[in-house]
């Protein structure tokens, strides 16, 4: 992926926000409504328990407007809203044409589908649209997987579940927090991961967790590269929740000690869209990052897309 020009206008977080569905669904829940164990669940996955409800516009306006009060930004100063789901309302229109018209919001709104790599590819969209001009974007990741899981299939139901988190980036003065993105895509692993329209999730468990770890190393490895890092300047790395063993495994490859990563995943389950955010604002709020702490996110998912960023954090939210 292309390094980021010098002279491109940055962007940094200044309002961040999640939700979570008031329902939790244990793994002893599940083993009354298929054959698996908490036991099972947790050696294989890491995952204890999940959120379940909601719809994908109700949780983005929970967690959207936690983001717009926390940056104390006026709704209709926001130049642009993306919504990164998988798991729209409805066909049509654009689940973001709901949640902008809910948050009171008077900008352009869209949905973008990359699967559980969505919320990364939303934060190189919404920087490049910093970049061209907009001084206030609000990017959200909601998932409501709990939707189209199949809750008899214990290869999948143990794993899916439901959460929204969300930011705003505000132009800034100079470059800004982002110093180095990409973006990864290999359409011909479709069978491994889909649903169809209606239907529910299918998926080739043992052969997404074996390209999960290699993807999520090749692109960290091309983030760093374009910024000129090493996996040694990053404080914190924040991957997609999908399975503890995958994190571990990437992180080893990789280099990066596990008291570095941020999971959430035993408490969420595989949120997608939702699942970086809900763990790098979860390690905000517990005060594990610095101003000036550099934060390497990573994602994969579906199609099979791949994503990473390197940030700065900038300090916000620090007592
Ligand atoms: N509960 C109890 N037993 C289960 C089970 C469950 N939920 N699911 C499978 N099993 C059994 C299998 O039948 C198999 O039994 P056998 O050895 O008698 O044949 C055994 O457990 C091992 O199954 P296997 O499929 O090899 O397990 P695994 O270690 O590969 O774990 C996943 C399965 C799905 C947890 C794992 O492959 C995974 O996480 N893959 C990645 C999925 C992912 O991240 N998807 C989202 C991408 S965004």
């Amino acid at each position: 992926m292309p390094i980021i020009p010098t002279s491109a206008r940055g962007g940094v977080i200044t309002g961040w926000g999640t939700a979570l569905p008031e329902k939790i669904l244990t793994n002893d829940d599940l083993s009354k409504m298929m054959d698996t164990s908490d036991e099972w669940i947790r050696e294989r996955t890491g995952i204890h328990q999940r959120h379940v409800g909601g719809s994908t516009a109700s949780l983005s306006v929970e967690s959207g407007r936690r983001a717009i009060e926390m940056a104390g930004v006026d709704p209709l100063a926001i130049d642009a809203l993306i919504l990164s789901t998988t798991t729209p309302d409805r066909a049509v229109p654009a689940t973001s044409a709901r949640v902008q018209h809910e948050l009171g919001l008077s900008c352009g709104a869209f949905d973008i589908n990359a699967a559980c790599s969505g919320f990364v590819y939303g934060l190189a969209t919404a920087h490049g649209l910093i970049a061209m001009g907009a001084n206030k974007v609000l990017l959200i990741g909601t998932d409501t997987l709990s939707r189209i899981t199949d809750w008899t299939d214990r290869n999948t139901a143990i794993l899916f579940a439901d959460g929204s988190g969300a930011a705003v980036i505000e132009a800034v003065e100079g470059p800004g927090e982002m110093l180095a993105w990409d973006i990864a895509a290999d359409g011909s692993a479709e069978p491994l991961l889909y649903a169809e329209i209606g239907g529910f999730l299918h998926m080739d468990g043992k052969e997404v967790f074996r390209r999960a770890v290699r993807i999520m190393v090749d692109s960290a490895q091309k983030s760093l590269n374009n910024a000129g890092l090493s996996i040694d300047d990053i404080s914190l790395v924040v991957p997609h929740q999908a399975n503890t063993r995958i994190i571990k495994a990437a992180c080893e490859r990789l280099g990066a000690p596990l008291d570095k990563t941020a999971i959430v995943l035993h408490r969420t389950g595989n949120t997608s869209s939702a699942s970086i955010p809900l763990a790098l604002f979860d390690a905000v709020d517990a005060g594990r990052l610095q101003r000036g702490d550099l934060v390497l996110m990573v994602g994969f998912g579906a199609g099979m897309t791949a994503a990473s960023s390197i940030i700065r954090w900038n300090g916000k939210g620090l007592q």
